[in-house]
């Protein structure tokens, strides 16, 4: 058997990636709207750089990482989220002073050794921002608008926002106390991973899954019951921008985020009934601490996102709101002349802009004609023999089946002005 892509990866084929290109323009022309400057860090990075961001407790980084020694024996790790490599660069680069701000964003693959299903891979794309250096409920409405503006772009309709706040970097060990003496009593009939949460980070007892642990958290209060005034202040700026705006949400008092960094503002991005159990096509949050958890010698308050391009796409797919794709230019006729008498002409028309194509296989003109019509070519230019003595090819509009003859010299120009290309 030939080799395979492995399993939760996939190929992007030749069919797909004008629509991928799509999703990632629209998101470029988004982003350049909003200020934000791309920023390009590596695939892989030190394991330690995911520890200390993402959190040891995480399933993430417990379970889900892929993660080698290299020739030096040295951890390394495929990245499997987008922030903590930003957060680095950053302080690396000394791209941030005290109260500066940066507007970044990113787009690339990441890796998460995850069971595969619909719309989860191993290796899945994510583009995504990071708003760095502003504590103000303004960066936090900046960019889930942003969000918001993308969606719209792309034309998704019934997307949704449930947003959350899980309380400031200072008040998030006093929270998780709190939690951890209600959760006491029932500690025991938690599942596995819950008891280990409810060391580490025990916020994350809210998301699980397993029957029993649903009905102990049933009985838990939210986590505004938490926040304090300053919080709870910060999270009511934020829905009002948000109100101010027109973007619709639902505050659920039990989201909390996968990764450990998250402090006041958590959001996610769904669709009701697109992708069953995984639905979340974007999740994001503020992440106040996290820069001087790394290192930094002064505070920069942040906020972003990171949107799963796969799952954009599936539903992009499915509702079949992907624009028509635009076939080539010109499709040259080769009616039996020598290729040297058609590599000029090919040379000149692609030399001016205009996407030419021909066929490289010997077929009869009328293939040559059906291929032209399969690569949505808008005009054909046939050239024999008979064209060539006389100085005049012939091109045909494939949609109205028109017909021109011109000279050699005269054809880029005509097909320029017919095709409107400057
Ligand atoms: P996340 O929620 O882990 O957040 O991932 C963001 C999005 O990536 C998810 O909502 C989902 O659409 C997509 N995603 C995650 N795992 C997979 C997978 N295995 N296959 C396909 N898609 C997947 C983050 O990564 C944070 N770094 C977001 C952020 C940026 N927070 C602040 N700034």
């Amino acid at each position: 058997m030939t080799i395979q892509t492995l399993r939760g990866t996939v190929d992007i084929l030749p069919e797909a990636t004008a629509n991928w290109q799509w999703i990632e323009n629209i998101a470029q022309e988004v982003y350049k709207c909003f200020n934000f400057s791309e920023i390009r860090t590596p695939v892989f990075e030190s394991t330690s750089l995911f520890q200390r961001s993402i959190g040891e407790g995480t399933d993430i980084v417990s379970k889900e990482m892929y993660t080698f020694a290299d020739r030096k024996n040295r951890s390394i790790t495929l990245r499997p989220e987008g922030t903590a490599s930003v957060v680095r660069s950053c302080l690396q680069h000394k791209l941030i002073q005290p109260q500066s701000i940066r507007r970044l964003f990113y787009t690339g693959p990441m890796f998460r050794y995850e069971r595969p299903q619909a719309g989860r891979q191993r290796q899945f794309h994510q583009t995504g921002v990071e708003l760095v250096g502003s504590p103000q409920p303004a960066a936090d409405i900046e960019v889930i608008s942003l969000l918001k503006t993308f969606f719209d772009r792309l034309g998704l309709k019934d997307v949704k926002f449930r947003v959350n706040s899980t309380g400031s970097a200072s008040s998030k060990a006093a929270i998780a106390e709190k939690l951890r003496s209600i959760v006491s009593p029932s500690k025991d009939k938690l599942c596995a991973d819950c008891q280990k949460r409810y060391d580490t980070n025990v916020l994350r007892i809210y998301d699980c899954k397993v029957t029993n642990c649903r009905e102990i958290i049933r009985t838990l209060p939210g986590i505004s019951t938490f926040l304090g005034d300053e919080d709870k202040q910060h999270f009511q700026d934020v829905l009002d921008g948000l109100d101010a705006l027109g973007i619709e949400y639902v505050v659920d008092d039990f989201l909390v985020r996968g990764l450990d960094y998250y402090t006041k503002t958590i959001f996610e991005a769904y669709k009701e009934n697109s992708l069953g159990a995984c639905d979340a096509l974007a999740g994001g949050g503020r992440y106040d601490g996290l820069f001087s958890e790394m290192g930094s010698s002064f505070e920069v308050p942040s906020v972003g996102f990171a949107v799963g391009m796969e799952r954009i796409y599936n539903i992009l797919k499915s509702e079949d709101l992907f624009p028509e794709e635009k076939g080539i230019d010109c499709y040259i006729i080769n009616a039996g002349v020598s290729f040297i008498n058609i590599l000029p002409v090919l040379q000149r028309l692609r030399n001016s802009g205009i996407s030419a194509s021909c066929d490289l296989s010997g077929r009869a003109v009328k293939a040559q004609f059906k291929e032209a019509a399969r690569q949505k070519a808008d005009f054909a230019v046939i050239i024999g023999e008979e064209e060539l003595k006389n100085d005049l090819l012939k091109i045909k509009c494939l949609a109205d089946r028109s017909e021109a003859e011109l000279p050699i010299s005269k054809v880029n120009d005509y097909l320029k002005e017919s095709l409107n290309k400057e």
